[in-house]
């Protein structure tokens, strides 16, 4: 029969230290980091390939592979290169990419980010096409469009609201009949995703689901990506329409209004500068919630490890690690494919 020596509990060890410590202390969390065994047993959170989200920056041409000189390994892919890329994240073990477009031509009102023969619209049905079980997911946003790269359509310096989110619905049908999964407006226009959603269903759309970028900061971490996607804007910057980074209940309102309006995903973006945010998003709501490593933050560790000043796959698995373990099921980074071969590594 098996009884506990509840003693060992309840009193301080008798007799004299068998090794160099004293007896004398109950609790000793490091019993529990002892071995690699025993800390992969009470790990709280594990990443796993299959909550990764790849972006792609797409263009025009054929065999275009331009690597963006702030993002290192991170390229500018016509959509032939595009559907390579994303055929090898899949063998990699990423199954969902974020798709971007860089237009043939652009003018001052973003017509291309509708047109189903542009670069975003084509890449998805080549994607679809080739990938079966890869999640196509779709930016929907005006300023990679816009010859301003302003987020809307102006009115001198003003972006005009509710003229922009008509341009986004008609954006997200085109992404939608290229045969998109999932669109995920950026652009953070009052009142656009449940204009999207009444857009998506009046087309028999009913099953695309939208990732909203819902708390969405003005932040500055965003520099790579205009390099990237070419879309920093002309004049001014773009604090009338994503938030302040001073601000979290703020953001819970934005969330909230995106969940009613009908998002399926709420997105928080940047997500290092935000865990906060995620943390707070995913307590009150507990709906999907993703965040966004963004350009900056792939571009800060990049720089670092080219300096040999950290040791970069673990800075990659740490930073992630945190992001999930704040409150993100999805993790949309640069770093998929090598987050993604770095777990695998881990497993086999
Ligand atoms: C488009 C958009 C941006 C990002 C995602 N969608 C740029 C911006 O808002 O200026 C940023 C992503 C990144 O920095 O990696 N509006």
């Amino acid at each position: 029969m098996t009884t506990i020596d509840t003693r060992v509990f309840d009193a301080p060890a008798a007799g004299p230290p068998t090794r160099g410590d004293a007896g004398g202390l109950r609790h000793r969390p490091r019993r529990l980091r002892r071995t690699a065994a025993i800390r992969d047993l009470v790990r709280e959170t594990r990443l796993s390939a299959d909550m990764l989200v790849y972006p792609l920056f797409v263009c025009d041409g054929a065999g275009v592979r331009r690597e963006v000189p702030s993002m290192p390994g991170v390229c500018q892919l016509s959509v032939d290169e595009a559907v390579d890329e994303a055929a090898a994240a899949r063998a990699d073990g990423v199954r969902a990419v974020l798709l971007f477009g860089l237009p043939a031509s652009k003018d001052d009102r973003g017509t291309a980010a509708a047109d189903p023969a542009a670069p975003v619209q084509t890449a998805v049905r080549a994607i679809r096409g080739r990938l079966d079980d890869v999640a196509v997911v779709t930016d929907v946003c005006l300023c990679e469009y816009t010859s301003h790269g302003h987020c809307g359509v102006l009115d001198g310096e003003t972006i005009l609201n509710d003229v922009t989110v008509a341009h986004l619905v008609e954006a997200a049908v085109s992404h939608a009949e290229a045969g998109a999964h999932i669109v995920a407006p950026s652009d953070m226009m009052d009142g656009r995703i449940g204009a999207i959603r009444t857009g998506l269903d009046a087309r028999g759309f009913e099953d695309v689901s939208i990732m909203s970028y819902a708390a969405k900061y003005c932040s500055a971490f965003y520099g790579p990506f205009r390099d990237a996607a070419d879309s920093a804007p002309a004049f001014g910057d773009r604090r009338t329409h994503q938030m302040d980074p001073a601000n979290t209940d703020e953001a819970l309102r934005e969330v909230a209004l995106d969940l009613e309006e009908g998002a399926d995903i709420v997105m928080v973006k940047p997500a290092m500068p935000c865990l906060d945010v995620i943390h707070r998003v995913k307590a009150r709501f507990q709906r999907p919630t993703a965040a966004y490593q963004v350009s900056g933050e792939y571009a800060m560790a990049k720089a670092a490890a080219r300096l040999g000043w950290i040791d970069e796959p673990r800075v990659m698995l740490e930073t992630l690690t945190a992001i999930h373990r704040a409150g993100a099921d999805i993790l949309i980074t640069y770093y998929a494919r090598e987050a993604a071969r770095t777990l695998a590594g881990q497993d086999g």
